[in-house]
């Protein structure tokens, strides 16, 4: 059981000690994932407690009950401890915005709270995710021009026609396919490839070292290979761009911005541009055509939906679904108070973007899905400095990928009974392995 808050005590004594004797420890233990690129992206999480489980486990596409009534009862709640470390969970909406926005009381940057000196370039466990300000500011400043609308609006085209091409290797692989593999990972790599503007002899390695990347099954130690690997690759592609800029996103910067960042940061903003927008994207695609294959009203409906329409079931299902569970945890910069509950210089605060989503104090029925619903807030991108710098990049793909699948396969339905799809255990971002459909 979560700890609740009448033990939301500031942290004194003995609790401090502890938690001051295992900053090394954490310390070396980050520095150690981080040369090993944290994993293979958001997909699995090391161990996790079981008491500390409860924002990452869900029935089919919903959040298990008890996160429901938690939220009710205590939308930030002293969750646990590890290691002498208060860990917080936020599940309400207002509170979870609150903390997203703050950065003067919170902290993304993990290294003061486990011993490590962030001044010493050594240190840095790389991912935007994990700055604060200014390196935070500097650095997403020189990505933003890559996602604004008129960017944006010139892969389209690419977008369109990347999907087209992956709908005839689906049908060509008919009349049971597994849509994940062949549909939802295939179109976001291809898509994040194009925006990158990797050069066309590159592409085909790319796309082994991403699979490898996020495929599971070889555990984490493949995980880690392949995300070394995609370091290593990008880092050497970007030297090319250096050389010849084309018009992608590492070409563009390197015109533009190029004397204010060089190729090894340039290529690691490239590669969380990678894994912020792979495995997310994948997930969104996969999990939402189960959900509307699932609600056969709104699949049919999307394949001659106004825009408008279109956006409502795709607002809808990145609400409903809120495939990024958790938010990077943030740190408490120093002793302060949280909705009523006195939270502990180094605290962990971590947001359940899910939980968020379906607060029930942002309209009726959130544990439904209802493309008819009023517009309404949402997490699935997260808020404030750190929000989704692709958000717009993504809902193009799924605006345009949702009615082409519809289009194309009206009777589409799935191939096994609902209760037999196996679902990613223990993920920041949800997700199902396979989705196994009939196309007709
Ligand atoms: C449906 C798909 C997507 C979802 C649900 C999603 C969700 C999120 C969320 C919740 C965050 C904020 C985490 C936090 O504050 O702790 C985030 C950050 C980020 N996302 Fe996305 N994302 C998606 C697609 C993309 C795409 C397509 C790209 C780029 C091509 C991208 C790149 C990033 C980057 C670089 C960050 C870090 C921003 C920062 O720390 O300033 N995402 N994303």
């Amino acid at each position: 059981m979560p700890a609740t808050a009448r033990d939301a005590e500031p942290r004194t004594g003995a609790a401090r000690s502890l938690a001051g004797g295992m900053r090394p420890l954490l310390g070396r233990l980050l520095l150690r994932r981080s040369r090993q690129h944290l994993g293979g992206g958001l997909a699995t999480l090391p161990y996790i407690p079981r008491h500390l489980r409860l924002p990452l486990e869900r029935t089919g596409v919903d959040p298990v009950p008890q996160l429901g009534r938690l939220r009710a009862a205590e939308p930030v709640n002293l969750f646990g401890r590890m290691f002498g470390i208060n860990i917080w969970l936020v599940t309400g909406y207002a509170e979870a915005k609150a903390v997203l926005a703050d950065t003067s009381n919170y902290s993304n940057d993990v290294r003061p709270f486990v011993g490590l000196d962030p001044t010493i370039p050594e240190n840095d466990v790389g991912g935007l995710g994990f700055t604060d300000p200014p390196m935070h500011t500097r650095l997403r400043r020189i990505l933003t021009p890559e996602f604004t609308m008129r960017r944006l609006e010139r892969l389209r085209p690419r977008i369109v026609e990347i999907v087209d091409r992956q709908l005839d290797v689906v049908e060509a692989a008919g009349p049971v396919v597994d849509l994940v593999e062949n549909f939802a990972f295939a179109i976001p790599f291809q898509v994040i490839s194009e925006l990158l503007g990797l050069p066309d002899e590159d592409r085909e390695s790319f796309q082994r070292i991403g699979h490898a990347r996020f495929d599971l099954t070889k555990g984490s130690a493949g995980a880690f290979d392949a995300a070394t690997e995609s370091r290593s690759f990008l880092l050497s592609a970007t030297r090319k761009l250096r050389e010849h800029p084309n018009d992608g996103l590492i070409g563009r910067i390197i015109k533009d911005q190029g004397d204010e960042i060089d190729d090894l940061e340039l290529s690691g903003l490239a590669d969380g541009v990678l894994t912020g927008g792979f495995e997310t994207s994948a997930s969104m695609l996969a999990l939402g055509c189960l959900v509307l294959l699932q609600n056969p009203h709104y699949y049919e409906s999307l394949r001659d939906a106004s825009p408008r329409d279109v956006d409502a079931v795709v607002e809808e299902l990145l609400r409903y679904l809120g495939v990024v569970q958790l938010a990077f945890p943030r740190f408490a910069r120093h002793d302060l108070e949280l909705f009523g509950n006195k939270v502990s210089a180094g605290d962990v605060v971590l947001l359940s973007l899910t939980g968020a989503s379906r607060d029930d104090r942002l309209g009726s029925d959130m544990d439904t899905f209802d493309p008819s619903r009023p517009p309404t807030a949402h997490m699935a991108f997260g808020h404030g400095f750190h929000r989704c710098v692709g958000s717009e990049l993504a809902r193009m793909e799924l605006r345009t990928a949702y009615p082409a699948i519809a289009r194309r396969f009206p009777d589409m339905a799935l191939a096994v009974r609902p209760g037999d799809l196996s679902f990613r255990r223990l993920s920041l971002v949800y997700g199902v392995e396979e989705l196994p459909v009939r196309l007709r």
